[in-house]
Parts: C-alpha cells; sequence; structure tokens
C-alpha cells in the first residue's frame, strides 16, 4: 500500500522550495549573499531532534552540480530503449553519459571558488564530476551553508545522524547546485532487505522429498512452499544453463546485515537445483543477501552473479544507492550487471524531490548503458522511493498457484515527485478512471505508477543459517523477475542483439505486455483502507503482471521454439 494513503497527498508537502527565497543572509565572510535552497518545515515523523554536534566534529557532505544536459540524457535513454524507435538498443557507453552529466564549466568553476574561499577542497565523487565531497568541521559547514546542524535520532532504532531543517547557498550558485546532502533528508537506518520476513523457521523443508515439475504442471506444494521447480512452472524459466556468462553478470545489491554465507547456498542448491551445486557468487564487497543470491544463482542458471553490497562506511543507503551507480558506470562492459535486483528502498516524502531526482538521475545512467535495474516495490507501510523513479522497474508481489492472485502486502500507488511516463500513461489514466471516486484526495491521479510488474512474495522457501525456511516479501519478487531478464539477456547476446536495458518502454509495448500474465484478483489492503485492486490491464498493485520467460522470448523476436 502506498505511503500516502496514510499521509494523505494533500498534507504530505515536506518542503518549500522556491516560497522563501525571501529570506536572506550574509555569510560570515560577508562577501556572498546567501538564499535558502532547501527547507523542510518540522522535523520528520519518527525522528526527534537529539542534541548538538560537537563544533570540531567533522562531516561528510556532497555537492550535486546541475547537470550539462540531463534532459538530453534522459531523451536519448528513452529512444534507446523503445523498441519502436530505430536507435533501439544502441546503449550509450559510459563516457557518452558522462558528457550529459557532467556539470557545466561555469558551474563547477563558480562552486570550486566559492569553496575555495572558505578553504574548502573537494573532491569528485562521480565519473563525470557532478558530485562533489567535502569533509569539514560542524562548526565550518553550519557557516559555509547558514544553518546549524544538529543530531536526530531515529524513534524506533535509536540510531542518530547529523542533520539540519534548511541551508542556504550563495545566491548566485543556487542555479548551479542541485542539492547538499546530508543536510534535511532524514532516512530510517538500512535494516538489510525491508519486507523480507521470515516464518515457519522450524520447518525442515530441505528433507522433503519434490516431486519433478515436469511429471505435474504445478505440484501441489507450490501451493505452499515454493521453491526454484515451482517457479520455473510459474513462469516458464528454462532449466538449462545460459551459455554467455561471458558478457552477461546479473547484479545483486544488498546490505551488510542481511547475512548468509556460501554455506546456505550450496545447502539450498543441494536440495533445490542439485544441477547447480557448486555455483558460487562473485563478491564485490563485505557482505551477503540470502534470498536474493539464492534466487538468482538458483534460477538464472549458468548467469555469473556479483553481489554488490551499499556503503556502509557513511551509514547513508541513499548516497550508497548513488555509489554503486558510480561504481557500475566505472566498470568495463563485461564486468558491469547487464541485470541489476535491489531490495531496499526509502519513503518517498523522507528525501527531498532534489535527492530524489539525483537517485533517479543515476539510476538513468545505468540504463542508457544498458543495465535494467529492478526494485522491489517495497511491503505495506514500507517505503515507495524509487520505486517512484519512471527509469527503473518496479516489481510487486504476487501469490498463489497459477492464475497467481496479488500478494496483499505487495505496495503500490502513484509518486508525488514524478509525473508519469509516457509509457504508462494510458495505463495509469485507464485505471484511475475505473476507480472514479474512490480515495480521491487520497492519491495523485498525475503521478507515476509503479509497481510495473510483480512476481513471486510469499512462501519462498530458502536456506538460512543453516535451516530451511519460508519468506515472504516483494524482495523475493524482484531476483526472480531479475533472473528471467538475465536468461532473456543470455539468449539475446547468443543471437548476437544487444541486451534489454531499461525496459519500462519494452514492457509497456504491446509485444512486452503480451509477455506478462495479468493478476485481476487481490487487493493491497493498509492504512485503514481496503487498498487498491488488481483488475484487468495495469493496476498499481501487480502492475501488468507476472513474466513467462517463453513469451519474453517471443516478445523480442527469438523463437524460442528452435532452441
Ligand atoms: C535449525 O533448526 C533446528 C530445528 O529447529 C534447530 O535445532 C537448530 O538450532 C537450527 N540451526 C540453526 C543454525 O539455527
Ligand atoms: C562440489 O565441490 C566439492 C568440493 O570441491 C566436490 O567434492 C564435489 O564433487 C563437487 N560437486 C559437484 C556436483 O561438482
Ligand atoms: C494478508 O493475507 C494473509 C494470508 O495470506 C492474512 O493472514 C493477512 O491478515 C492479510 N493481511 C491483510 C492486511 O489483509
Ligand atoms: C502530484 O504529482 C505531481 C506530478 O509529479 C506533482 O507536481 C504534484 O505536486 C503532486 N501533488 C501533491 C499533492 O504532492
Amino acid at each position: 500500500m502506498a505511503q500516502q494513503f496514510c499521509t494523505p497527498a494533500m498534507i504530505a508537502t515536506p518542503l518549500l522550495l522556491t516560497a522563501i527565497l525571501a529570506v536572506v543572509s550574509a555569510n560570515p565572510l560577508g562577501r556572498r549573499t546567501m538564499v535558502v535552497h532547501e527547507k523542510r518545515n518540522a522535523v520528520p515523523s519518527g525522528f526527534v531532534q537529539s542534541g548538538s554536534v560537537p563544533a570540531s566534529k567533522e562531516i561528510t557532505l556532497r555537492i550535486a552540480l546541475t547537470n550539462t544536459d540531463i534532459t538530453g540524457l534522459e531523451k536519448t535513454m528513452y529512444e534507446i530503449s523503445d523498441p519502436a524507435n530505430a536507435l533501439y538498443g544502441q546503449h550509450l557507453t559510459p563516457e557518452q553519459v558522462a558528457e550529459f552529466v557532467k556539470p557545466t564549466a561555469e558551474g563547477l568553476a563558480a562552486v570550486t571558488e566559492w569553496l575555495s574561499e572558505n578553504d574548502i577542497s573537494p573532491k569528485s565523487a562521480s565519473n563525470a564530476g557532478d558530485l562533489l565531497q567535502i569533509t569539514i568541521p560542524a562548526s565550518k559547514a553550519d557557516e559555509l551553508l547558514s544553518t546549524k546542524f544538529s543530531t536526530f535520532k531515529h524513534v524506533e532504532s535509536g540510531v542518530e545522524s547529523i542533520r539540519t531543517l534548511a541551508y542556504s547557498v550563495p545566491a548566485s550558485l543556487k542555479p548551479h547546485i542541485q542539492f547538499v546532502h546530508p543536510t534535511i533528508a532524514f532516512t530510517a537506518p538500512l535494516r538489510g532487505s525491508p519486507g523480507v520476513t521470515a516464518i515457519n523457521t522450524k520447518r525442515a523443508l530441505g528433507q522433503e522429498k519434490r516431486k519433478d515439475p515436469v511429471e505435474e504442471r504445478y505440484p501441489a506444494s507450490c501451493a505452499t512452499v515454493v521453491t526454484p521447480a515451482c517457479l520455473q512452472a510459474f513462469y516458464g524459466i528454462p532449466t538449462a544453463k545460459a551459455t554467455s556468462s561471458a558478457n552477461n553478470v546479473l547484479g545483486v545489491a544488498g546490505y551488510v546485515e542481511q547475512f548468509a554465507n556460501q554455506a546456505d547456498l550450496q545447502r539450498f542448491l543441494g536440495a533445490l537445483r542439485p544441477d547447480l551445486v557448486n555455483t558460487t557468487f562473485l563478491q564485490n564487497s563485505g557482505g551477503e543477501a540470502v534470498l536474493d543470491i539464492e534466487y538468482t544463482v538458483g534460477l538464472a542458471g549458468g548467469v555469473p552473479v556479483t553481489f554488490i553490497s551499499v556503503g556502509e562506511d557513511n551509514n547513508d543507503g541513499v548516497m550508497g544507492a548513488i555509489d554503486i551507480v558510480t561504481s557500475l558506470l566505472g566498470e568495463t562492459d563485461e564486468a558491469r550487471p547487464t541485470v541489476l535486483t535491489i531490495s531496499y528502498g526509502f519513503n518517498e516524502e523522507d528525501l527531498t524531490i532534489a535527492l530524489s531526482r539525483g537517485v533517479c538521475q543515476a539510476y538513468m545512467q545505468l540504463g542508457a548503458v544498458g543495465t535494467s535495474v529492478l526494485f522491489a516495490s517495497g511491503d505495506v507501510f514500507v517505503p515507495a522511493a524509487p520505486s517512484g523513479c519512471p527509469f527503473i522497474t518496479s516489481v510487486g508481489g504476487s501469490a498463489g498457484l497459477p492464475p497467481q492472485v496479488a500478494a496483499n502486502f505487495s505496495s503500490g500507488g502513484f509518486s508525488n515527485y514524478f509525473t508519469v511516463p509516457y509509457y504508462q500513461a494510458n495505463d495509469v489514466r485507464t485505471y484511475v478512471a475505473s476507480i472514479g471516486e474512490q480515495y480521491a484526495g487520497l492519491y495523485n491521479t498525475t503521478g507515476r505508477g509503479y509497481p510495473d510488474i510483480a512476481a513471486q512474495a510469499e512462501s519462498v522457501e530458502i536456506a538460512w543459517k543453516g535451516n530451511f525456511t519460508l519468506v515472504e516479501g516483494t524482495s523475493a519478487a524482484s531476483p526472480v523477475s531479475a533472473s528471467i531478464f538475465a536468461l532473456v539477456n543470455d539468449k539475446l547476446i547468443a543471437a548476437g542483439r544487444p541486451v534489454l536495458g531499461f525496459l519500462n518502454p519494452f514492457l509497456y509495448s504491446a509485444a512486452g505486455r503480451a509477455a506478462f500474465t495479468d493478476v485481476t484478483y487481490g487487493t493491497n489492503p493498509g492504512c485503514n483502507t481496503d487498498g487498491f485492486s488488481a483488475s484487468t490491464g495495469w493496476d498499481p498493485v501487480t502492475g501488468l503482471g507476472t513474466p513467462n520467460y517463453q513469451q519474453l522470448l517471443t516478445a523480442v523476436g527469438l523463437d524460442h521454439r528452435s532452441h
């Protein structure tokens, strides 16, 4: 269920960006006229102001500079992602992307001069140089941004972070700076994959004898315990291993605390994918996420899987998310994932509009170089950012034997920050018209609707800490879908074709949507409402429906019967 149901869109306007330009002050050096750049009216719910910051405490800030031509990149990205366009599949190089996103020479010079006046030398934190990083004492940060940083406590977890409620920049620099972070964006601390709820941990599921799914289309056990064999039967996923592994990496982004290990993976494969025993995954830094790893390695047989953990150093998932993109853009074409699945998110209104755009534009860059980015849409009361970003594919949850129904926790709704993109405009209009006055005023009828698609999110069996257990959450649906697209990419590569890249214009095309099984039953109740309903066609519970691998091959023009 979308967050806006709980805090009606009409009152959920945490930011006043331009209305307060009148608040002007001079910075201590007296040389610059300062104007408020971003402001929050109050401490967001769930946080309390908890104290002051020692003057000498070093804090690290990122300054996002205005990009040279972000609308040009958006236009190009849509062209190369739209099967109807002559440029379809002609993914850009990271260098071509950098030409669009690099800061303007004027902006970079002006901001660098301002920092230099304050004896600060920034370092670049992105490939294109549009993100500057500075580390300075809190007292200096207060002066630089005409603000007063303090500590805020996230009540539920007790975790403290240094933030402020408003900050200023020199008036002449306002057009050159998108945002400074962390300042007024408040995010709850990251906890593994939110929405993964382990249930039924006492069952020794691994011992059960399973029927061969070839004998029976949907083994009855799949109604209560979902294994890779069930998903193969549900979604037409092949058991044969991928063959183009040299150029096809499936990336899994997660957090360190969602702990698992190679032993669990081997236990999982031994019980449920004996043909894949001893397959491992690459780890580009310290952690593993059990569900995501088991349902990528164990479903996309033969596709190399890389686990990418988000920067924990600064304990900030937002910059961690941008850092992942920066690091992937810096990879070689061979090492960069063709599909990336991410099972965490934020609360849209906790981020600012500027920061949400910054994160979304990072995913746009990845899409432009040919990486399909899939996000779990979130579960009830779980954040809806970046699902609102139009440049990612948001995956909701389905459940039961086919024909599947919506998982009742599958988060869906409409963004308050991003307008509806062209590729789904008709679908959103049709859905909004179909529900008439129901929930009028509680959701944004002109926002980007999510999720885009759905996949299994209930009763998914994993090996975890030495035992077999069932989990639920859209965090299962995203790796399952990512595996299917990675296997389609395998066939495209074998046929000498470009990989899928940013998916949505293809998914919403006539050919693309034909590869999805519409989910038409179920709701996502929450916040004292019955929630939205799944319905014929796109809906904000299960999107276009569940993917079918064989039909996706047909949709991309590969005749699977010849394989
Ligand atoms: C696995 O489950 C069994 C039976 O419930 C339990 O005795 C054992 O401690 C569990 N192992 C781990 C590593 O949690
Ligand atoms: C997996 O690796 C182990 C240890 O190297 C080896 O003994 C075993 O034969 C391997 N199994 C398969 C199916 O390759
Ligand atoms: C969701 O469905 C489960 C059973 O699948 C049920 O126990 C739970 O109460 C439902 N939740 C809501 C909010 O309806
Ligand atoms: C609804 O979405 C539009 C487009 O993204 C946005 O401009 C508008 O501010 C949103 N309305 C509210 C009340 O947040």
